[in-house]
Formats: structure tokens, C-alpha cells, sequence
């Protein structure tokens, strides 16, 4: 049988397509970063091609209300013609517990323009409805900051994991439509402000946590119960604290101590050489960085022109991240595709999310990408990524950014 992955290079998608190819499917991963672009069409009917089942965890890179919008009404509308078209006969949407509850974010008037498509189409559906994963966590945090303050209400949230969300949304693919809507949560239910001063405890994050009542998620008003699901809900297995231990994002209080009036991801970055080896790099030359004592390690692996484009060439080479290593913000003029070997990386170009990527997962810049977070998740453990990029011959391969 075979299913697409619609946003098979994110978080949940990569898990997802995992999970799938291990159970004996034929899976594909569809995303930009891969041709397939449900905002414009490109690459759908070919990806499309005798698939039984569309399963979509594509994502706006904004969470502002409009551009969400835009985005899953425009993806949402194309996905569901080419699914028609090509005879799909299951779509899966991943989607958020609550969404009424909380009609002031317009990330979640999105979602729920999203799911109205979907209930409005002919194709038989399921829609998954999934509280925040803990991957999620970071956000939620930073967004609720104010200087050195993380403001949040003591509303209840049951989070989940990524894996498990993985998961369910695998064996919903390997069943019948249920043409309405699955909640799926964790298995524990949290204080939303407890629950983030024991996550940013665990990241020895400086930040202070203040419990108010009056504090907005992402600008809307929690009561009790808004983000947790009903009663029935699926549960996945993996529990908050053993998540932390597994992932290895749990810092040893040894480390990385807050320093006065500076905050921790500051101190990593003041504490790299790593402007050294991006002067380096600017010469275009792969390098190995440790012999300019900065702390990254760039190995190359091999580099050639590219076939067929004049001007143009391909190269490949790993990065080792030595634990607690943040490179300074810089850009690439290339098409750059990163997988993670080893350890866990936090990536974010300018206008996009923050990503934390675990190995087997993988992150694209384009040309144009402003990279403003390029980091090991861990103070602890070494991070190492490969690195496959497509520039122009003798353009300098990074290019430091303000
Ligand atoms: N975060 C939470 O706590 C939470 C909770 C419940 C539900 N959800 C839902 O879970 C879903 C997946 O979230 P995630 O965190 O896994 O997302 P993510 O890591 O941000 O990944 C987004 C994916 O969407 C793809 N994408 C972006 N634009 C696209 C386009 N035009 N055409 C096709 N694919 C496109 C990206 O592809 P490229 O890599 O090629 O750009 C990437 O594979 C979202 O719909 C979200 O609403 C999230």
C-alpha cells in the first residue's frame, strides 16, 4: 500500500514516514524540500500516483493568524483536488485539541478552516486532533517571555510526544476513515506554568516563571480546561519526565550556570570561537575547523559539479557540534539540505520555527534563509550532522549575518 507523507520532512512527518516504512508500508515523504509543494501544486500528481492514503502533517512557517491561514486554505484546497483526482481513498489531517476553545489565536481559526475542507470534501477522512506535543514546549515558552520572565496560567495541559503521535497516526492509516475527529493526548495532565518551570529547570534556563491567572497563550484566555481533551481521548505511553532523560535535553546543573543579567543561549553563544571558522569558511574552502581551535569540526566528504547546471556545484561534508556549540547568525547563498547523525540540533532560519532535530531527521535552508539558530540542543553530548549543499562555484559557502 502505498501513502504520502504531506510535511514528511518535519517533526511529526520524519517519525511518521519511519514508522511506516518499518511496518512494511511504502511511504513517501512529501515536502518542498522534496518538490512536492501543496501551495502551489508542484510535484502533487506525481507524488500522488496510486496512493490509498494522503496523510497530511504539512505546516504553515508562520503561526500568525493570517498567513496561516492562507497557507492551509490554499494547501489544505490543492491536496484534496489532486487527492480526488488521483483516487485517494483516506485523508488524514493532524490537527489540535480545543481549537473552539480558543478563538482568539488565529493559528487555530486556521486549523479549523483546515478541518472544515476536509469534513466539506467527498474523500473519506480522519481528522487527529493532538494536544501539544512536548516538542512543543520551547515554544510556548518563549512566546508567553517578557525580558527574563515567562508569564502562564496554571490551565491545565496533557502533552504528548512526538513518537507517539508518530504512532497513532500510523495505525489510523492502517484502518478504515473514521470520517470525523480523534483526540489524542499524553498521559499525564499538568499546571501549564508547573510544567514549564520543571522543562526549563531540566534546560537549567535561567528564566523566571510567573503563575497569572490573566496570562494569554499565544494571545487567547486559558480556562481549566481548554487545552486538554475529552475523557475518550487516545493516550500515547511516553511520559513527561521520561521523554526529558530520553531525548538527552535534560542538563546537568553542573553546566551551563546562569550568569547574571545574561540569559543561557547568550552565554553559549559568547562562549564559541565560532566566528573564527565562519571567517574561515568565507574563503570557500572546506576546512577543518579545529585547527583554528573553534569548536565546530567540518569534515568534508566529497565535492563536484553539478551535472547538467554550468556554474553550479555539489558538496557534502559532516559537522561535529561539540556539546553546548551555537554558531553565530549567517546565511548561505545554496540550497542546503542537513540530516542529523548524531545528538540533537536546534535550527531556525529567520521568519521560521525553531526546530529541535533528532538524528534521522533533516532541515533545508534556501538561498535566501537568514540561519538565526544553528546550535546543540545539549550542553552535555556532542551533536553531528550531514550537511549536503548545492552553490555557486567559488561563492563562499557561509556568509556571516548581523
Ligand atoms: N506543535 C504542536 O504541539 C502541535 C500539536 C498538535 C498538532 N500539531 C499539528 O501538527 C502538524 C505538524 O507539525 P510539525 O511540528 O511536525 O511541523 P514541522 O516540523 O514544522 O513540519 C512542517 C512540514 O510541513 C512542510 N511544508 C511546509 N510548507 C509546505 C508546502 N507548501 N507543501 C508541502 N509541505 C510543506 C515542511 O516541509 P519542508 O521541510 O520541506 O519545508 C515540513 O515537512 C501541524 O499541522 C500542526 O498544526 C502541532
Amino acid at each position: 500500500m502505498k501513502l504520502v507523507v504531506i510535511g514528511g520532512s518535519g517533526l511529526i512527518g520524519t517519525k511518521l514516514v519511519s514508522q511506516l516504512r518499518n511496518r512494511g508500508y511504502q511511504a513517501i515523504a512529501a515536502s518542498p524540500s522534496s518538490g512536492v509543494n501543496t501551495l502551489t501544486g508542484e510535484g502533487l500528481a506525481e507524488a500522488l500516483k496510486g496512493a490509498s492514503v494522503v496523510i497530511d502533517v504539512s505546516n504553515s512557517r508562520s503561526f500568525e493568524g493570517a498567513t496561516a491561514l492562507k497557507f492551509f486554505e490554499t494547501s489544505t484546497r490543492n491536496l484534496l483536488a489532486y487527492e480526488l483526482a488521483a483516487g485517494v481513498g483516506h485523508h488524514i489531517a493532524l490537527s489540535v485539541v480545543g481549537l473552539e476553545r480558543l478563538p482568539e489565536y488565529g493559528y487555530f481559526r486556521a486549523k479549523i478552516a483546515q478541518e472544515d475542507l476536509i469534513k466539506g470534501s467527498s474523500i473519506p477522512y480522519s481528522i487527529v486532533r493532538a494536544t501539544q506535543f512536548f516538542e512543543f514546549l520551547d515554544t510556548i515558552a518563549d512566546e508567553a517571555t517578557e525580558g527574563s520572565t515567562v508569564r502562564l496560567a496554571s490551565a491545565l495541559i496533557q502533552p504528548v510526544a512526538a513518537d507517539d503521535v508518530a504512532g497513532a497516526l500510523a495505525d489510523i492509516a492502517a484502518g478504515a476513515p473514521v470520517n470525523g475527529v480523534i483526540e489524542l493526548a499524553g498521559p499525564e495532565t499538568f499546571p501549564l506554568d508547573a510544567l514549564i518551570r520543571r522543562h526549563l529547570a531540566a534546560l537549567n534556563d535561567p528564566r523566571e516563571i510567573a503563575s497569572d491567572p490573566q496570562a494569554r497563550y499565544f494571545g487567547g484566555k486559558l480556562s481549566e480546561r481548554t487545552l486538554v481533551p475529552a475523557k475518550d481521548a487516545r493516550l500515547g505511553a511516553t511520559r513527561f519526565e521520561s521523554w526529558l532523560s530520553q531525548t538527552g535535553r535534560e542538563i546537568s546543573s553542573t553546566n551551563l550556570k546562569p550568569t547574571a543579567g545574561t540569559s543561557g543561549r547568550e552565554r553559549l553563544v559568547a562562549s564559541t570561537k565560532s566566528i573564527l571558522v565562519l571567517a574561515s569558511l568565507i574563503t570557500g574552502a572546506l576546512i577543518t575547523a579545529s585547527t583554528l581551535m573553534a569548536e565546530e569540526t567540518i569534515t568534508p566528504l566529497m565535492s563536484n559539479d553539478l551535472a547538467g547546471v554550468a556554474g553550479k556545484e555539489v558538496l557534502m561534508y559532516t559537522v561535529d557540534f561539540p556539546a553546548g556549540f551555537s554558531s553565530p547568525v549567517h546565511r548561505h547563498n545554496a540550497q542546503v539540505s542537513v540530516y542529523v547523525l548524531e545528538g540533537s540540533v536546534v535550527m531556525q532560519v529567520k521568519g521560521g520555527k525553531k526546530v529541535t532535530l533528532s538524528p534521522g531527521q533533516s532541515f533545508y535552508e534556501s538561498p535566501s534563509d537568514i540561519h538565526i539558530v544553528s546550535q546543540n540542543a545539549s550542553s552535555t553530548k556532542p551533536a553531528k550532522f550531514l550537511v549536503f549543499l548545492v552553490k555557486q562555484k567559488g561563492a563562499p559557502l557561509v556568509i556571516p549575518e548581523k
